[in-house]
């Protein structure tokens, strides 16, 4: 058994998928709607494990992390279980993080994401459900991409198009917030995927 398969059943998730326990070693940065994410303590590893209802995702998302395997944007794969991946740690905040402690998105930041998109494309994938947690910036302002899971799916995504809209039609206002509460962020996303924002329909 590997070191990561040994932490990965030290991993306790009851049946509401609420976490119950799980290695002193292991630090939880983040919860999606499909997994739990933690850092391995003191290393540039995180593993994702999947909730047990979303374990079929897991060979999915290796299978696209290979595609992507050349390009830095995307962390690369260390080892693919039935239910977890094994992947680099990426230091940084998310967009949404971003948004809420008044770190600036720039036009930059904006192109260089766009850029890592037009890669993955070229891989032959479609990227899908570019969100505001699933794009980072590290300390040194490089943009770093993760949660590839949906990159095969046949539907056209436009989130990205729409978040490049809000950048430049509310974002970049001076009018808008420097510091944006999480709790607006999140009913924004409600609203959005409710398809009840005028002109930023899905
Ligand atoms: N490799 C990583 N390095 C650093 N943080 C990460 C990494 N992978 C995931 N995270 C953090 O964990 C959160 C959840 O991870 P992820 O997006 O992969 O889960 P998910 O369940 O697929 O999400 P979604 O709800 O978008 O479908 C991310 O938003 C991010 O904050
Ligand atoms: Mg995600």
């Amino acid at each position: 058994m590997s070191i990561y398969q040994e932490l990965v059943e030290s991993i306790v998730v009851n049946k509401k998928n609420r976490l119950m326990d799980f290695h002193p070693s292991l630090q939880l940065i983040g919860t999606g709607r499909s997994a739990f994410v933690f850092r391995i303590q003191s290393s540039n590893k995180a593993i994702k494990v999947f909730f047990p209802n979303f374990v079929y995702i897991a060979k999915e998302e290796a299978e696209i992390y290979l595609v992507l395997k050349d390009i830095h944007y995307f962390p690369r794969i260390y080892e693919a279980g039935t239910n977890y991946l094994v992947m680099d740690y990426v230091e940084g905040d998310t967009l949404f993080d971003c948004l809420t402690n008044g770190q600036l998105i720039t036009d930059a930041h904006i192109k260089e994401i766009d850029y890592a998109l037009s890669l993955a494309s070229n891989a032959g994938l479609n990227p899908s459900d570019i969100h505001l947690r699933n794009i980072l910036i590290t300390p040194d302002d490089q943009v770093r991409l993760i949660d590839v899971a949906r990159y095969r799916q046949q539907k056209d995504c436009r989130q990205w198009g729409d978040l490049k809209k809000a950048h430049r039609q509310f974002y970049q206002k001076h009018f808008f917030w420097k510091k944006v509460p999480s709790s607006f962020l999140n009913g924004v996303a409600y609203l959005y995927k409710k398809g009840l924002i005028p002109s930023y329909r899905l």
